[in-house]
């Protein structure tokens, strides 16, 4: 019969199941059998990176999008988002803050902006390594040439989130305008993985028609993928977008799904996401107990942070920002971790 417990360790085992025994732990996991996949990832986090908590600086260069997703705030066709864009110069200056408070990543994050040519990121990314030689830079800046991944990591981008999203043709063609394709989507992770970066991919939990049959699916993308990063967190609705009535996936879904990907793949590299932080006080600690080991706090320019809304109520200030980095530090010490100065690196 249904004997989760045994599918979880058989899960740990092969890192992976058949799309039917997914499925099955998807419908049939209860509060018990998660505390069971829990145990199990915060184990394999701590064998893995021991106490370490590895913190992005995350830099919000742009909410000009030319897409127009669904569910993101920022698409194209939202109005009354309030557009900006950060130039060289603001962005050095968030690295020279985040710096000194101790990050040794930066992650470039931003919509789909053509003012960021592959001159200017190239231009960005050599201002940052010449400066800050001991830190990573992560990119992401979504679906560009193979060409351009080449230039840029060859300028010295270390790493490149592109979330796949969903891994079902037909549920990203509900998420996304005609002119986006997961094909597309997951040609672009492939050249950024043969390329040589740090690649990370991810979903929504809880995005508007998600099935499990969907969600197996993800993680079947994942373990063919075997990328280096996987970045989820809960969908929230945005009040300006068609999604602005649809439900808002949960903290224990998010938790279940960090926490199985933890199993899969017991080295990723693994972000309590800001939205987890957003629909919940304590998001941080209970991911870093499904097994989550990075944490991303906002590093953008105060001025700016409002305008990357790319759902309702997104934490910007307070706890979750760069600047409160000494209570985060004093948090993770209290669930017995320690937030650690490095680049926290991928460990092979
Ligand atoms: N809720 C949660 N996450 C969202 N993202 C975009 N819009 C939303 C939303 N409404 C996520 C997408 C994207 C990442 C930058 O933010 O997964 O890849």
């Amino acid at each position: 019969m249904d004997n989760l417990p045994r599918l979880i360790d058989r899960l740990e085992q092969n890192q992976v199941l058949n799309k039917e025994d997914f499925i099955r732990l998807i419908e049939k996991h209860t509060p018990d059998t998660d505390e069971y996949l829990f145990q199990k990832a915060d184990r394999l986090r701590q064998e893995n990176y021991g106490n370490e908590i590895y913190i992005r600086g995350l830099i919000e260069l742009t909410n000009y999008c030319k897409n127009d997703c669904i569910y993101c705030g920022i698409r194209r066709s939202n109005r009354n988002a309030q557009r900006y864009r950060l130039e060289p110069e603001d962005i050095m200056e968030c690295c020279r803050t985040g710096y000194e408070l101790g990050f040794r990543t930066f992650v470039l994050q931003g919509g789909e902006d053509g003012w960021y040519t592959d001159e200017k990121v190239c231009q960005i990314l050599t201002a940052i390594k010449k400066d800050y030689p001991d830190c990573a830079v992560t990119l992401s800046l979504g679906e560009r040439s193979r060409e351009s991944y080449q230039a840029w990591f060859d300028a010295g981008a270390d790493r490149y989130l592109l979330r796949h999203e969903t891994a079902t043709p037909e549920h990203y063609a509900k998420l996304h305008p005609p002119e986006l394709s997961l094909a597309r989507r997951m040609e672009c992770l492939h050249n950024l993985k043969e390329i040589g970066y740090q690649t990370g991919c991810g979903f929504m939990v809880g995005s508007p028609f998600q099935t499990a049959h969907h969600l197996a699916q993800d993680l079947l993308y994942i373990h063919e993928l075997q990328p280096q990063m996987v970045g989820i967190g809960p969908f929230i609705p945005h009040h300006d977008t068609p999604f602005a009535k649809k439900p808002a996936g949960t903290v224990e879904d998010t938790l279940f799904y960090l926490a199985i990907i933890r199993l899969m793949l017991p080295k990723v590299l693994l972000p309590a996401t800001t939205a987890l932080g957003t629909i919940d006080p304590n998001g941080r600690e209970k991911g870093v107990h499904a097994g989550a080991n990075v944490i991303m706090p906002n590093l953008s320019p105060l001025s700016v942070r409002k305008k990357y809304m790319l759902y309702d109520n997104k934490i910007s200030t307070g706890e979750e920002a760069a600047e409160s980095v000494t209570l985060l530090k004093k948090r993770m010490e209290a669930i017995g971790c320690q937030v650690i100065i490095g680049r926290g690196d991928y460990k092979k």
